[in-house]
């Protein structure tokens, strides 16, 4: 999708981080922005120094992870602008460090609240608006966590495995609707974002005085949120379905897939040639691209 002047972007999230740089990357190129936001003074602030570099915005406070709230965020879109043509699932929060058998239920029913489902409410209720004038685009984001192992994160990991995984099948769907529909998926290595700042203060997660910052923890360098939204609206633009922008990720995701591949073909090899060996599942129509 070309992003162009006078489009319409709703972006979760939005009051800080990832983002925010894609709010002020999309002003920057005169798309007119819904703003959404669990925290109500961060929206503001945010909304006002978009609004002070000229950009024209729309607030609205909504916790992505409750159904019936992202669903008025898209009528509110709608009757703000009469369109929208790129919708951002951004909003997230970290989860506790520790092995995956210390994770407690809470961590997991909200990471899978704000971080899985809270992509999936927002292609519930804007997909059917896109479908409907025929074009636009959904951009999730996901992380590197979401392409190779993140020993530590269990439920941050988890669901960003599946908001890539999601995405991938969401974009066949949609080019089946319309050529002219789409999905990326944007997946950063470290951000200097306040994730961890933000995360603590919605209860996700205790942040200890003099916890390390996003900085602290990549001496190799660190992206800015500027650069993660112009590499996403790159991807957007391209049709692509991934970019994993950030030292590194390529490479850890490369590992990934090499390992998976490998672990698949010793399989093929130890079953010997056959039917089961030469893409069988085929026959359930469900192959990857
Ligand atoms: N910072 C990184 O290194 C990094 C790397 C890869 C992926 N990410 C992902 O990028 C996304 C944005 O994170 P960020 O680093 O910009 O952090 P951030 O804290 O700066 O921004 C996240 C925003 O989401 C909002 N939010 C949290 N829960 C919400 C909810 N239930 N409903 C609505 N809004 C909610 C927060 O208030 C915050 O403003 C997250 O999904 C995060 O997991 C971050």
């Amino acid at each position: 999708m070309r992003i162009e002047k006078g489009q319409v972007a709703v972006v979760t999230g939005g009051a800080s981080g990832i983002g925010y740089g894609l709010a002020e990357e999309l002003a920057a190129r005169g798309v007119r922005l819904v703003i959404a936001d669990i925290r109500e003074d961060g929206l503001a602030a945010a909304c006002e120094a978009l609004r002070a570099a000229g950009a024209e915005v729309t607030a609205v406070v909504t916790d992505v992870s409750d159904a019936a709230a992202v669903g008025r965020l898209a009528d509110r879109s709608m009757t703000a602008y009469g369109r929208v043509d790129l919708v951002c699932n951004n909003a997230g929060v970290v989860c506790p460090g520790a092995p995956m058998w210390q994770q407690d239920d809470h961590t997991w029913q909200r990471l899978i609240g704000v971080k899985l489902l809270g992509v999936v409410h927002g292609v519930r209720a804007f997909a059917p608006l896109l479908i409907e004038q025929g074009s636009g685009h959904f951009l999730n984001t996901a992380s590197a966590g979401g392409l190779s192992p993140l020993p530590g994160r269990t439920p941050y990991a988890g669901t960003m495995h599946a908001v890539v995984g999601l995405t991938e099948t969401l974009d066949v769907e949609l080019k089946q609707v319309a050529p002219t529909l789409g999905a990326t998926v944007v997946c950063p290595g470290l951000v200097d974002t306040p994730l961890g700042q933000n995360s603590a203060a919605l209860g996700a997660i205790q942040l200890p005085t003099g916890s390390p910052s996003m900085r602290d923890l990549a001496p190799d360098g660190i992206l800015s949120p500027r650069e993660v939204a112009a590499a996403a609206l790159l991807a957007v633009e391209a049709d692509r379905v991934h970019t994993a922008p950030g030292t590194g990720v390529a490479a850890r995701a490369r590992t990934r897939v090499d390992a998976l591949l490998a672990d698949i073909e010793a399989e093929e090899k130890g079953r010997g040639p056959g039917p089961e060996a030469h893409g069988s599942h085929a026959a359930g129509g469900g192959r990857l691209r």
